[in-house]
């Protein structure tokens, strides 16, 4: 029998202040209003499953086990499965010392958090960003300043700008089509900004989950890259590179990796041994199983998919959205976003389009502290074309009788 003459216990009291601190992925919450079956959406923002190599995967586990047997599910070292390791680094010019494999970037920018800001240190974000890297960084106290961007990325003059008045430790972001605008940093960008941050003394983080998925234009430096040409050697770089196989292979697998100077890692090691001792052993090899062979023609698959997508919503925005409206138009991705007329405020008109069989997410949660009342976020990579063109038709009509 459950007894009731106890009074509850008062969690609230005991949640440390950094507990306190984290708040639920407003995102995660207005989902729920989406996804009822009836409804297109282009809020969510997952990898489109069809295309999951899964009989590459099975394979690939099989061969796994008959390669490594009881070590395939065994307690591994906390840096990470060192084929994978070896094979990032190639592609880096680095060595593996400078790799962790992580449990998702998503970890990767938790530990990086971690240890790297202390409370009230000045962290510099894209406005709009990555919810996800707010969502990790806040525990830990951070003061965010926004720095401006514009349709190539971060405003490298503002920011020199802002950094007259500003001591800031780290700056976060998200160079090639961002999570959430689609926008892609400069190469003249990308020099400017290496320059100045390495100059400042300022960490760069260089979330890349995305890069491998361009379906239009040329390929730009990473960040890292520059800042390795720069400085000379992997331990001099002070930017810190962050990627994923989320995206060009599969979510599920939870397999990342963090590239960085060999003091960053080192702190990174210790971190994730008391985060979750290491990213499980079977994953890391299957996905070191696939990288050679299955990945390539994976990535291919998915940037024509996306591309197509992508291409379909803008012709259909061109098509349904009135005049006023303006979008991003991403050359690789999952994202593009959308601003409408100031008087608009895109958080109400979430019920209209739902109402109408359409689903976005608000823009404003995007920006670490405010603003952005009248954007949006659409996501085109789990969506058919045909999907695409009937839910931007019923967007339209959602905005422009806002509009009337
Ligand atoms: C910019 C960015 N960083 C990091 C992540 C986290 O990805 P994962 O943890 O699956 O590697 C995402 C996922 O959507 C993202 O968009």
């Amino acid at each position: 029998m459950t007894r009731t003459d106890t009074p509850p216990f008062a969690w609230d009291r005991v949640v440390s202040a950094r507990g306190q601190r984290m708040n639920s992925s407003v995102i995660r919450e207005m989902l729920k209003i989406t996804q009822r079956p009836d409804v297109i959406s282009f809020a969510g923002g997952l990898p489109a499953p069809e295309l999951f190599p899964i009989e590459a995967v099975r394979q690939a586990a099989s061969t796994v086990l008959d390669r490594y047997g009881p070590a395939a599910l065994q307690y591994s070292t906390t840096e990470g499965h060192l084929p994978l390791r070896e094979w990032l680094a190639a592609r880096a010019s680095i060595t593996p010392q400078h790799v962790q494999i992580m449990t998702g970037s998503q970890q990767s920018l938790d530990l990086l958090g971690k240890m790297l800001i202390n409370e009230g240190d000045v962290v510099l974000v894209e406005a709009p960003t990555y919810l996800g890297a707010l969502q990790s960084f806040q525990p830990y106290g951070p003061q965010y300043v926004q720095v401006p961007t514009d349709d190539h990325g971060i405003d490298v003059d503002a920011l020199e700008t802002l950094l007259h008045t500003t001591r800031a430790k780290l700056l976060y972001a998200v160079p090639n089509f961002q999570n959430p605008t689609g926008r892609t940093l400069s190469l003249e960008r990308r020099q400017q900004l290496v320059e100045l941050t390495a100059r400042h003394g300022i960490v760069l983080v260089e979330d890349d989950p995305y890069g491998a998925l361009r379906f239009t234009g040329e390929a730009l430096p990473s960040l890292y890259t520059l800042g390795l040409e720069r400085a000379g050697h992997p331990d001099h770089n002070h930017v810190v590179y962050s990627s994923s196989f989320s995206k060009v292979l599969v979510p599920g697998l939870r397999d990342a990796w963090v590239q960085a100077a060999r003091p960053l890692i080192h702190k990174l090691v210790q971190a994730k041994q008391g985060a979750d001792l290491h990213t499980p052993t079977f994953n890391q090899m299957i996905v070191a199983e696939l990288v050679e062979d299955v990945m390539p023609a994976q990535i291919e698959r998915v940037r024509q998919a996306y591309g197509e997508r992508a291409g379909q919503m803008v012709q259909s925005m061109q098509r349904h959205f009135p005049a006023g409206v303006q979008y991003t138009t991403p050359q690789g991705g999952m994202f593009l976003w959308v601003t409408l007329p100031e008087q608009i405020d895109t958080a109400p008109l979430l019920q209209q389009a739902v109402a109408r069989g359409v689903a976005f997410v608000p823009g404003a949660p995007f920006f670490a502290l405010g603003g952005g009342h009248n954007t949006m976020r659409l996501s085109y990579s789990s969506a058919t074309p045909e999907q695409i063109e009937r839910g931007i038709a019923a967007l339209g009509e959602t905005i422009r009788s806002a509009l009337d």
